[in-house]
């Protein structure tokens, strides 16, 4: 299937089933809710099927037995293959953990967000090399669970050197990285938070958006409320970073209205919504990012994920890996717990693990095994994705591919 001009070809056989996510392809489990209502799944399932990858990216995907000839053949022993999780939340560019509070928290102690300022001094007093080694550690154990695309913010420095030191290191190892001065207001600033918005929106945001992609807010009580937010967001997209903000997390708030109103790319926790946020969610292009780590690791209540499907919002699943409210890096463990309590098929959440996730960071090049999507795929010991659901806490994730290499 190459020219001489162009890369190796390798066909992957003899996969049990293919998760495309590839809406016109095929069909999905039985009983997959929302997607149901066209007979069709957007997962365009494949039983026994091949994928063809030229260099970086799919080729060709289809039954096994339709595969054309390519440089090399690899056997997939009858697993099934999934895109590669796009986990679109994460908090890694950080030192020290919070084992202490997580102990007190599982003793009765509710969470808040002034644990964040633990963190925040234990990352302001590591080195670089540091940081760098526990994000890498972190990002190898996500690849290791079948998670090929990461965002990842600042948050945890609240100076102008600490958080563009943070944007710095992540950028090395990944384009979605977000800015996220505003987490909490700094300690330095408690008794003077508009100073800290100042900062924000001022040299701290020039000497972090040439790292970002993004900027993000936490928008909650404790931290940032709706105008201090919307002044931080609109600083931010004239600086050329879009917006994406932490929203109705531990209470009812402006968050998710607030993404709506400056087209955030995502709203992200949204555990407490009205009807009205569901309803602006659904007639907008922002995503809600449900990150069921955090409600597991916080023994909050779960966001109600299909509350949200049913008025047809675009629901992404991430882990928002950090180590205060959800330690976890697998997105496996993700899709368990939506599957298991927050109303969604194993379907739904594998979609949203991938291609939600996908449409959370704006990127249509990820989160499907499409032709011309980049080649990023997990594969599974298991017949089809619905083990992830199924087996929950099994290592099921055998054999990962990012950019058509083998990485795991
Ligand atoms: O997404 N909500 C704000 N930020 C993190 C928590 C960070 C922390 O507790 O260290 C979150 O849950
Ligand atoms: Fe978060």
């Amino acid at each position: 299937m190459s020219s001489p001009t162009s890369s190796p070809t390798t066909v992957i056989t003899n996969i049990a089933s293919l998760v495309t996510n590839d809406p016109s392809l095929g069909w999905g489990s039985p009983r997959s809710s929302k997607f149901e209502s066209g007979g069709r799944s957007p997962l365009g399932l494949i039983q026994d099927a091949a994928v063809v990858i030229e260099g970086d990216r799919i080729a060709w995907t289809g039954e096994s037995r339709k595969a054309p000839a390519t440089d090399n053949r690899v056997d997939a022993g009858g697993r099934a293959v999934v895109p590669g999780f796009v986990d679109s939340h994460s908090h890694l560019v950080f030192a020290g953990d919070r084992t202490q509070e997580f102990n007190a928290r599982m003793s009765g102690r509710p969470y808040s967000a002034g644990g964040i300022r633990t963190t925040v001094a234990a990352t302001r007093a590591a080195s670089d090399a540091e940081l760098e080694r526990n994000l890498t550690r972190y990002l190898a154990e996500a690849l290791r669970q079948g998670t090929t695309t990461f965002e990842t913010k600042s948050g945890y420095g609240l100076t102008v050197e600490d958080e563009s030191r943070a944007l710095r290191i992540a950028s090395r190892h990944t384009d979605e990285v977000t800015y996220m001065g505003a987490h909490i207001v700094s300690p330095d600033y408690a008794d003077d938070p508009a100073a800290y918005v100042a900062l924000v929106t001022g040299d701290m945001l020039n000497a972090c958006a040439p790292y970002a992609r993004w900027i993000d807010v936490f928008c909650e009580k404790g931290a940032f409320d709706g105008d201090q937010a919307r002044a931080i967001l609109t600083a931010g997209k004239a600086a050329g970073l879009h917006p994406r903000i932490h929203a109705n997390q531990l209470s009812y708030g402006p968050g998710v209205q607030l993404a709506v109103e400056l087209d955030a790319a995502s709203a992200d926790h949204c555990t407490h919504l009205t009807d009205a946020d569901i309803d602006a969610l659904a007639n907008s292009a922002t995503v809600a990012t449900l990150l069921p780590g955090a409600e597991f690791s916080t023994r909050a209540e779960w966001p109600n994920a299909r509350r949200l499907l049913d008025a047809g919002v675009t629901v992404a699943l991430s882990t928002d890996c950090n180590p205060g409210s959800s330690f976890t890096s697998s997105v496996p463990f993700c899709i368990a717990l939506a599957v298991r309590d927050m109303g969604m098929t194993p379907d739904e959440a594998v979609w949203s693990a991938t291609a939600g996730g996908a449409a959370a960071l704006r990127r249509t090049d990820i989160g499907h095994l499409t032709p011309g999507a980049y080649a990023d795929l997990a594969f599974l010991d298991a017949p089809s994705h619905v083990h992830l659901a199924y087996r929950p806490g099994v290592p099921l994730v055998s054999e990962v591919w990012r950019r058509g290499v083998r990485k795991v």
